[in-house]
């Protein structure tokens, strides 16, 4: 079985010290940066933007999982991809014409994601789940880190490993917002393929032990 990933969220990490929370990241068992892009209409908060994530970029030397919870993200997908982001991820709930603005995701060279909010159900993505690279499923409502975890999304997550299957695709499952230790292992065995980790990671006294716990617990 492939290995399980691990991807902490630079939304938890010290800005004033942002460059040492990077390589914190490029030097622990972690396997992807997850980069939560708000824009404050889409989600009632606003995150950072294009400088701070060239910045990142610059540093970074792992897959940069780029998390937009912003509306119309179409107008944005060229300069993401400038930027240097692997994965690109777009909310169901912002996208009108989601089949177009998946190819367009992929016409630049970025794995296409599409995240989705707790209240929306993983059959929205029946006639599109073979174009898409990895599916998102939010576990706290979009907007901010250190949320509880909502309890429904085992459910979900089974859904959807579902209808993967049952469709051939070759789509990996994320999961976002108030993973710990505690759910992690229940998460995997659900059928999750991605665990994103913002607080648990770098509200605890040493970041880089705490990813190497999840990594463990996501690969028995
Ligand atoms: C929430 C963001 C998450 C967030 C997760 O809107 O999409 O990626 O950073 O943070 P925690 O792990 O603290 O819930
Ligand atoms: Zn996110």
């Amino acid at each position: 079985m492939a290995s399980k990933l691990i991807a902490p969220s630079v939304l938890a990490a010290d800005f004033a010290n942002l460059q040492r929370d990077i390589e914190l990241i490029n030097n622990s068992e972690a396997d992807w940066f997850h980069i939560d892009i708000m824009d404050g209409v889409f989600v009632p908060n606003i995150s950072f933007g294009m400088p701070v994530l060239k910045a990142i970029s610059k540093h970074a030397t792992k897959t940069i999982d780029v998390h937009l919870m912003i509306v119309d993200p179409d107008r944005y997908i060229k300069t993401f991809a400038e930027l240097g982001s692997n994965v690109l991820t777009v909310h169901y709930e912002a996208c009108t014409h989601l089949h177009r603005t998946l190819q367009a995701i992929k016409a630049e060279g970025m794995q296409a994601g599409v995240a989705l909010n707790p209240h929306t159900n993983v059959n929205v993505l029946e006639d599109t789940i073979q174009d898409i690279d990895l599916v998102c499923i939010m576990s706290v409502n979009p907007g901010f880190g250190g949320q509880s975890f909502i309890e429904n999304t085992y459910n979900k997550v089974k859904q959807l490993k579902e209808l993967i299957i049952r469709k051939g695709a070759n789509t990996k499952i994320e999961i976002d917002g108030g993973v710990t230790n505690k759910n992690a292992k229940a998460l995997v065995d659900a059928g999750a393929d991605v665990l994103v980790a913002g607080s648990y990671v770098f509200k605890s006294e040493t970041p880089t032990e705490t990813i190497k716990g999840l990594k463990a617990l996501a690969n028995t």
